[in-house]
């Protein structure tokens, strides 16, 4: 295998054997419960009401005729429920108002929760919401996304400044040999986990519980206590298991209902979200629209390059899809301008999903790349060769490791790709058109302060404690191995207890920060353990205890260009009878620091490359504009990638330690989706000779 080494390499401990997920035997067994299945003496449930029009006042909830249906034991709404506290700055911001539910009459979207009726069991809660009528003052309502928005505006945003910009775009564009100016366009995509959001809320000991789904549950800590003006540490919340999440558990409006209905009945309530509901209420990836501008010299070289994305947010909270942020660590040219400009409508807030704007933006970035490369008549590969920077195209600062040509050698290599002839339209099978294609992809490599503690049991055991979240990534499975690592012993004699408030500070589930931001506070507080350990001495019943807190070392981190980094490669079959679209095999080579567990990394890795087919060929979410609501919000209306879609794929590495962490750990949670649908769209060019810039590349759009 090629390597690019930068860093130590690592050749000791666990790391790098594959080990299956240490809670797998549960899972298979059934014997693993998440936050729906959890029993609580005296539970009551909850089931939410949204609102049927996209705009405008409620006028009344008949609550009356609902509260003498059979079992019903409350409905909560604006005119009744507890006060929240919106007023506060969270760990991602202000907090969107729809999770602060039943405060205001206003409804600014189709599908905000208008009310909780809570029963005793669950089928009479929601046959009573069911039946409630809820009166609106109708106002007119605007959900048309489009390119050109008089109203959009470049906001401050939460990944970066929406607009960087350095050189003379427009004169370095009329000084090229080369001109590429095209539009792109992604749907609005939804997370759709398979476990549905859930929580359950009690008081016990004037202390507020919930055992909830999430990506964090210090977040949702911190969050409920703000919105209900407790100390932090009077709340706990548990999230033991999570069924997936990608981006969308964080806190929203069924935790908060959860936690106002046991307020207000003082006993247990449990608020568990439909398919249907989870299009509304737990954020979505907005749609993008995107103008990409590149100038070039004959032989590719990059003179300009101009990233323009818009995408949408609510009126009630703003959001960014940051789709041009990768042009920025991508590619060097001598004028650099990229923008993040949104546009506020009467839909539902988005969020985070799945690699937030490295999804879409590489979408258009690496398509325009292919394009380019096309029109200079140079490979695609040499293409990224020749604008690979040295620094930060617009940071001008250095990069901790940069080994994204690394990965394309090596995926060459194992593609196949010398022989790929670069002229469109060339090979045919019976009636299908075949083709390759490629994209590079990045993600930022970040870590964010956290705590553990490691103990020493008496029986030789060891115990680790931290507020993770495995929301099926095998985080688990790999903080057992770092920690045994760290220890010195078998991983057997390890484990890894996660997903639980009480265990202190920790960073999420999220920003592909999860495992590496965990894994070095397990690593200081078991290093810290080993050592004492090694003074000898007996270890008293209780255990001895070690705890860390990475604050300190992660401030002290100089200022780099910290990212992972990879080449994605597709081959396609269209059936140019149907339009359909066949991804036929895909290969990602990623340099994504060191992989803990081959095992999970891989699954991890080939799992983001299936949301990229996914995103490439299926989902698409239609949102109406009569109603304002997404039509056909299930799994049947809205299509992703079913294992008939998904080929036989392949995800490798290569060497890339981080030399700044600790265990030489990047992060690989988002990587493996970013420019897996530019390679597949690349893919049905080569094919078709025709350009798909609008996803998802559907069979009416083919023909
Ligand atoms: Mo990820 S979209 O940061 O959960």
């Amino acid at each position: 295998m090629t390597t690019a080494t930068t860093g130590t390499t690592p050749a000791k401990g666990s790391h790098g054997t594959p080990h299956t997920r240490v809670e797998g035997p549960e899972k298979v067994t059934g014997a693993a419960r998440y936050a729906g299945d959890i029993p609580f003496p005296e539970l009551a449930h909850g089931w939410l009401a949204l609102s049927t029009v996209a705009r405008g006042r409620i006028r009344s909830v008949e609550a009356e005729p609902v509260l003498a249906m059979p079992g019903v034991l409350a409905v909560l709404h604006h005119g009744n429920a507890p006060h929240v506290n919106t007023d506060y700055v969270g760990l991602l911001g202000a907090p969107d108002p729809t999770a602060a539910v039943f405060q205001t009459d206003r409804v600014p979207h189709r599908g905000w929760p208008v009310a909780l009726v809570v029963a005793e069991t669950s089928e009479q809660a929601r046959e009573a919401a069911e039946a409630l009528v809820v009166r609106y003052e109708e106002e007119p309502h605007d959900i048309a996304f489009a390119a050109g928005r008089p109203d959009a505006y470049a906001p401050g945003g939460h990944r970066g400044p929406a607009v960087e910009a350095k050189g003379d775009l427009e004169a370095e564009l009329a000084s090229s040999a080369v001109v590429l100016d095209e539009e792109y366009t992604t749907p609005e995509e939804h997370h759709n986990p398979m476990e549905p959001h859930a929580a359950a809320a009690r008081w016990e000991d004037g202390r507020l519980e919930v055992v909830d789904s999430n990506q964090g549950s210090t977040w949702v800590v911190n969050e409920l206590a703000q919105l209900f003006s407790l100390d932090a540490s009077s709340v706990r919340v548990r999230s033991e298991h999570v069924g997936g999440a990608f981006g969308s558990k964080g806190v929203r409006a069924h935790q908060v209902a959860a936690v106002m209905a046991a307020t207000v009945l003082q006993r247990p309530v449990r608020v568990v979200l439909t398919r249907r509901q989870m299009f509304s209420l737990i954020g979505y990836r907005s749609p993008t629209t995107q103008r990409i501008r590149l100038g070039a010299d004959d032989d590719g070289r990059l003179r300009a390059l101009e990233h323009d994305s818009l995408s949408l947010t609510s009126t009630v909270h703003e959001f960014v899809e940051g789709s041009a942020g990768v042009g920025r660590v991508m590619y060097d040219a001598d004028a650099h301008h990229t923008a993040n400009r949104i546009v506020r409508l009467d839909v539902p807030s988005p969020t985070f999903m799945r690699a937030p704007g490295e999804a879409p933006g590489s979408f258009a970035l690496e398509s325009a790349l292919d394009e380019l490369a096309e029109k200079c008549g140079i490979d695609p590969i040499a293409l990224r060769a020749r604008n690979d920077p040295q620094t930060g195209p617009v940071s001008g600062l250095p990069f901790s490791s940069r080994n994204l040509m690394a990965c394309f050698d090596e995926g060459a290599r194992r593609f196949g790709w010398a022989e790929r002839d670069p002229r469109p339209r060339m090979r045919r099978e019976g009636r299908w058109l075949l083709g390759t294609g490629t994209a590079a992809a990045s993600f930022p490599a970040r870590a964010v302060p956290s705590t553990a503690a490691v103990t020493a049991e008496a029986d030789g055991t060891f115990t680790v404690r931290i507020t993770a979240a495995d929301i099926g990534t095998g985080a688990r499975t790999a903080l057992t191995l770092v920690a045994a690592e760290a220890l010195e012993v078998d991983p057997d004699q390890v484990r890894v207890r996660i997903g639980d408030s009480d265990f202190g500070q920790a960073m999420i589930a999220g920003g592909s920060m999860g495992t590496r931001s965990w894994a070095w506070a397990v690593t200081a507080a078991a290093s810290d353990l080993r050592e004492q350990l090694a003074l000898g001495g007996s270890i008293p019943p209780e255990g001895i205890t070690t705890r860390s807190d990475t604050s300190a070392a992660i401030g002290a981190l100089a200022a780099t260009e910290r990212h992972t980094f990879g080449a994605q490669f597709a081959e396609v079959a269209v059936d140019t009878a149907t339009g359909e679209v066949r991804v036929r095999r895909m290969l990602g080579v990623f340099a994504a620091g060191r992989i803990v567990n081959p095992l999970t990394a891989r699954g991890q890795l080939v799992g983001g490359m299936t949301w990229g087919i996914s995103m490439a060929l299926h989902e698409e979410a239609v949102r109406d504009q009569a109603s304002g609501g997404v039509v056909g919000s299930d799994l049947a209306g809205y299509h992703v990638a079913a294992n008939a879609d998904v080929p036989h794929l392949e995800a490798d590495w290569v060497d890339d330690p981080d030399p700044n962490d600790p265990v030489g750990i990047k992060g690989i949670g988002e990587i493996g989706i970013v420019g897996a649908a530019a390679a597949v769209a690349n893919a049905v060019w080569h094919a078709t000779g025709v350009r798909h810039r609008n996803l998802p590349i559907r069979p009416d759009r083919v023909l």
